[in-house]
C-alpha cells in the first residue's frame, strides 16, 4: 500500500527574467493564459489529484502571488449584489481553505533541488508532489492525477516524462531507462541537462511524486549541472541507493511557459479549447493565416 500524497511543493522563487519587462512588477506565475494565472492552472491540477496542502517556495518580490490567494470579500459581495453569479462562481472556485497554503522563502537562488529542500520541514516524512508552474499540461485526467494513479500501482518515486528531439535533450533532466513497460518506464539513472551522450530521449517534465528520502539526499546540497543544486541529482541518488524511480509517459500536451514561444502556443491552445472563445478565435486565426499565405 502506498501512502496518500496530500502535499505539493510549488517552487515559485524564480525571477522570470525571460519575461522582462513584464516580470519587473509581476511574478511570472501571475502571467495569464486566457484569463487564469499560470499558478491557478497548477493549483487546479494539484487539487484534482487530491492535494490538500500547498507549499510555495517563494522569494523577494512575490507578494502579488501571496495576495492572489487571499479571498476577495469586497469583490465577492459586489458581484453578489449585482447578481453576477457566473463571475462569482469563477472567483469562488479560486478560494483556498485557510491554512491550506504555506510559504517558505528560498533566500538564495541555488537551484531547483535547493528550492525543494527549503520546504523539507513542511513536508516531513511522507511522499510529496512537486509541480513546476512553467510546465503547463493540457490533459484529461490532469497529469498529476495520472501520476498518482501510476504511483499507486508502482510505489517508489515517479517523474513525468515525454520524448523530445535528440537535439533538445540538453535542456532537460533525461532518464536512463532499464525497463520500458509502455506508459511506465523504470529508471536506472537520471542526468540533468546532458551536454553529450544523453542516456535516452525521455525528458523529465515538471511533475514529480517523490519519496521523503529524496529530501535526505538533498541535505548533501551537492552542486550539479550549472553549479546549481539539482533535484535530478537527488532523484538519481535514490536509484543509486537501491530505491525505485519510474517515469510516466503522461497523456496530454505540455507547454513550456517558461519560454515566449511556448507561452504563445499555450495561449492559442487554451484559447481554442474554450467554448466561449473558440469560434471567434479560430476564425481569426484562419483569416490571419490565409492573409499571410496570400502575401507570400
Ligand atoms: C527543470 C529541471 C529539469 C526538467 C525541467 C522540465 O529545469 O531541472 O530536470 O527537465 O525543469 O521543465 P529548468 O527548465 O528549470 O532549467
Amino acid at each position: 500500500m502506498t501512502r496518500k500524497v496530500t502535499k505539493a511543493i510549488f517552487p515559485v522563487a524564480g525571477l522570470g527574467t525571460r519575461f522582462l519587462p513584464a516580470t519587473k512588477s509581476i511574478p511570472k506565475e501571475i502571467m495569464t493564459l486566457v484569463d487564469r494565472p499560470l499558478i491557478q492552472y497548477a493549483i487546479d491540477e494539484a487539487r484534482a489529484a487530491g492535494i490538500e496542502e500547498f507549499i510555495f517556495v517563494t522569494s523577494r518580490g512575490k507578494g502579488a502571488l501571496e495576495d492572489y490567494f487571499d479571498h476577495a470579500h469586497e469583490l465577492e459581495s459586489s458581484l453578489k449584489k449585482s447578481g453576477k453569479n457566473e463571475l462569482l462562481d469563477i472567483l469562488r472556485s479560486t478560494n483556498m481553505e485557510s491554512g491550506a497554503i504555506a510559504y517558505v522563502r528560498q533566500h538564495k537562488a541555488l537551484g531547483l533541488g535547493h528550492a525543494v529542500w527549503c520546504a523539507r520541514r513542511l513536508v516531513g516524512d511522507e511522499p510529496f508532489a512537486v509541480i513546476l508552474t512553467d510546465d503547463v499540461i493540457m490533459g484529461e485526467p490532469p497529469c498529476l492525477q495520472q501520476m498518482i494513479e501510476a504511483y499507486q500501482e508502482t510505489g517508489g518515486s515517479m517523474v513525468a516524462t515525454m520524448e523530445v528531439p535528440a537535439d533538445k535533450t540538453q535542456a532537460y533532466g533525461v532518464l536512463d531507462v532499464s525497463e520500458d513497460m509502455g506508459a511506465i518506464v523504470r529508471a536506472r539513472g537520471m542526468v540533468e541537462k546532458p551536454k553529450e551522450n544523453p542516456p535516452s530521449n525521455l525528458a523529465v517534465i515538471g511533475r514529480y511524486i517523490l519519496a521523503p528520502s529524496v529530501l535526505n539526499n538533498l541535505n548533501k546540497l551537492k552542486q550539479g549541472s550549472g553549479g546549481e543544486i539539482q533535484l535530478t541529482d537527488a532523484i538519481a541518488d535514490e536509484i543509486a541507493e537501491g530505491r525505485d524511480v519510474f517515469g510516466l509517459r503522461f497523456r496530454g500536451q505540455r507547454f513550456d511557459c517558461g519560454s515566449k514561444a511556448g507561452f504563445l502556443q499555450a495561449t492559442v491552445a487554451f484559447g481554442l479549447a474554450r467554448d466561449d472563445l473558440k469560434d471567434e478565435f479560430a476564425g481569426y486565426l484562419s483569416d490571419l493565416l490565409a492573409m499571410r499565405k496570400a502575401a507570400e
